[in-house]
Order: structure tokens, then C-alpha cells, then sequence
């Protein structure tokens, strides 16, 4: 048992600031049965996002440490009911009544990894079980076709009671939305003001998400009237602010974290996702190179009393994986698992 035991601490939960199952109590009992190992881990609730991860984890560390041939089975258990339901949600419009929480994702500042960080996200969610929907509302840079390889596809439309609904493109377990769907490539979209707002509050609210339990909107940058409009319309529920971890950074976040505490707006901030927080080269996986200063972010965060709600390294695959298509959470690589970490974060604070 104790021997088991040693293995499982290489087992981190990544959800837990990388605490091990061990020290977190979650394994439950040790078993052996010929040549088989069965393990029963515990968790706290019926569907912990990261059940999947940490018996895959379990699995692996056991097999790596034991003789070949040894046979692994991983039980799950649920030690403790869920906590009964917030009130639920309230959402002012008639049109999205069957989505659960609308988070926004967003920072003062273009290029900091906002839509990245959103699309991941949602990636990472849905892997954890969660019903999830993403809407860039980027109207003028839509990047969510390109970095989810929904390029060049056209969602259909259906006629319900006068309305004309949009069907969102489904991939990767997630539902999709974006102007770019509706434009060609390199296409530029020139709109006037108005003409974007509208564009973007249909593109929100006459979708067909159906039952979703996060619908993610990945902001445009800045703090404009776009998104002042928006944000009054759509009812957002919490926001995330990404930034990196520079200095100059700080003063963008606070106008990002201004805008949602505007009293027109009033929007609260579940926390700071530190991007680009270190550079790791892929061949060097345990090296952590600050290129952009060491956690500014998590400082950010402590000066203006929010949560640090997570920390994502610069990575070539993440560039890549927005490039190609294929989005990093998608994988199991430490970077796609950095994502899962902050998603199981976001479900814990606004459990679905
Ligand atoms: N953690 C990361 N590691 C490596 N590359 C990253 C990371 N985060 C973002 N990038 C890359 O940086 C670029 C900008 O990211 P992204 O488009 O997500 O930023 P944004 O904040 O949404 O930008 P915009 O303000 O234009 O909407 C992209 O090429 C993306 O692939
Ligand atoms: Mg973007």
C-alpha cells in the first residue's frame, strides 16, 4: 500500500495549486488482485472536471512504476453530494434563457491572448463534461475561425416564429459563433458603429446554443463603446481578464477591470489569467525563462484584489495550435493541461 502510495504523489491536481491526490485525500483505497492495482480515488463532487485527467493520471503512474504486464483499474467514487444549485441563473433575455452563465473574456489591451485563452478554454470545458459555446466578438479581427479550423464554414439558418435563427458550427464538442463565418477570408469588415453592435448582439442572441452551461464571449480589445453597448445588452454574468505579466500591462488591466466596475455595467471579475506568464522551450520542458518579467501578473492581481485565476507559459504549440486549428487543450501536453487547470478553476467559482 504504502508503496502504491509513494507512486500516487506524483499524481498533481492540477486544479489544487499541484497538490498531489495523496496529501489531498483522494485516494480512497489500494487494492491487488493478482497482477491488477485497483485504486479508488474520491472526489468531492458527481462531475469534477478533472476525473478524467486524474484517472488517466493514476493509471500512467502506476503502470510507469510497476512491472510490466501489471494491469490497472481506477474506481471513482463521489465522497460528498454537490453543494445544492445557486438561484438559478437570471438571465434578462428571452433569447439565451437556456444558457446557464455568460462569462466574458477580455483585457484593456489587443494581443495579449485573449481569444487564445477563450478558445482553449472552452476546449478544456467541454473535455470536463461542461455544455459550452463561444462567440468572438471580435467583429472587426475575428480569430476564432481560424484557431478552431472552422474556416470557410457557413453556419445554416432556420425560420422559427418570424425569428431567423443562426446554428452555431459545432467542433471539438464546442458551439461556435463568429462575423467571420459570415465573411470572406481577408475580407475587411468595415462597419460603422451601430451596424457592429447590432451585428454582434445577433450573433449572440439570435443563436440556437440550445442548453449550454458556459457561453464564453471573447471581447474585442480595449474598452470602447462596442463594448460598453454589449455588455449592457448581453447578460454577461462575470468577467476574466487576461494580461500579460509587463508592467505596462497594469494600467490596460485596470481600464479593463474599470469598465466591468462601471456602475452602468457592474459586472464582477472572477480573477486575472496571467498569459505568456513564462517561456518554456519545448526541448527543455523544465526550463521557465521570464522573458516578460516574473509573475506581474499574480502582482497585478494582489494590487488591485483580484484572484490570480491562472498562469499560461508562452509556448510554441500554443502559436501553433491557434494557427493550425487545434487548439493546445486538446492534447494532454503540459501546456494543453495548464487550460484544464484553469477551467476546473472557472467551474469551481461558477459551477454550472
Ligand atoms: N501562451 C501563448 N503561447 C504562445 N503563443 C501565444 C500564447 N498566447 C497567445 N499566443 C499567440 O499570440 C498571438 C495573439 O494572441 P490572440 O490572438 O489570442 O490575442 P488577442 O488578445 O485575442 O488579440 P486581439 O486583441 O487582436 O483580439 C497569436 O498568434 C497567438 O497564437
Ligand atoms: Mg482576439
Amino acid at each position: 500500500m504504502s508503496e502504491f502510495l509513494k507512486i500516487l504523489k506524483e499524481v498533481k491536481h492540477p486544479g489544487k495549486g499541484d497538490r498531489d491526490i495523496v496529501d489531498l485525500g483522494m485516494v480512497k483505497d489500494i487494492d491487488t488482485e493478482g497482477n491488477k492495482v485497483i485504486v479508488t480515488l474520491g472526489f468531492p463532487k458527481r462531475r469534477d472536471p478533472l476525473t478524467e485527467y486524474l484517472v488517466g493520471s493514476t493509471r500512467a503512474a502506476i503502470i510507469r512504476n510497476s512491472p510490466e504486464g501489471t494491469e490497472v483499474e481506477v474506481k471513482t467514487i463521489v465522497i460528498e453530494e454537490e453543494k445544492t444549485k445557486k438561484n438559478p441563473s437570471e438571465l434578462g433575455d428571452e433569447m439565451i434563457k437556456d444558457v446557464k452563465h455568460i462569462i466574458g473574456i477580455a483585457s484593456g489591451k489587443g494581443g495579449v491572448g485573449k481569444s487564445t485563452v477563450a478558445v482553449n478554454l472552452a476546449v478544456a470545458l467541454a473535455r470536463q463534461g461542461f455544455k459550452v459555446g463561444l462567440a468572438d466578438a471580435d467583429v472587426y479581427g475575428p480569430s476564432v475561425p481560424t484557431m478552431t479550423g472552422t474556416e470557410g464554414m457557413v453556419p445554416d439558418a432556420q425560420k422559427e416564429d418570424e425569428t431567423e435563427w443562426i446554428i452555431p458550427i459545432e467542433k471539438y464538442g464546442v458551439k461556435w459563433m463568429s462575423i467571420g463565418f459570415f465573411a470572406q477570408r481577408h475580407q475587411a469588415l468595415v462597419w460603422r458603429g451601430p451596424m457592429a453592435c447590432n451585428a454582434l448582439k445577433q450573433m449572440i442572441l439570435q443563436v440556437k446554443w440550445e442548453q449550454l452551461d458556459y457561453l464564453l464571449i471573447d471581447m474585442p480589445p480595449g474598452t470602447g463603446d462596442i463594448h460598453i453597448s454589449l455588455l449592457k445588452d448581453i447578460p454577461v454574468e462575470a468577467a476574466i481578464i487576461v494580461t500579460t505579466p509587463q508592467n505596462v500591462a497594469l494600467a490596460d488591466v485596470e481600464k479593463g477591470v474599470d469598465m466591468f466596475s462601471n456602475p452602468n455595467i457592474n459586472i464582477p471579475i472572477l480573477g486575472i489569467v496571467e498569459n505568456m506568464a513564462w517561456f518554456t522551450p519545448e526541448e527543455l520542458p523544465e526550463n521557465k525563462y521570464y522573458i516578460f518579467g516574473k509573475d506581474g501578473g499574480k502582482e497585478m492581481a494582489e494590487k488591485m484584489g483580484l484572484e490570480l485565476l491562472g498562469q499560461i507559459p508562452i509556448v510554441q504549440s500554443i502559436r501553433e495550435g491557434g494557427d493550425k486549428g487545434e487548439p493546445v487543450s486538446l492534447g494532454s501536453a503540459p501546456d494543453g493541461i495548464a487550460f484544464m487547470a484553469l477551467a476546473a478553476k472557472i467551474s469551481e467559482m461558477v459551477s454550472a
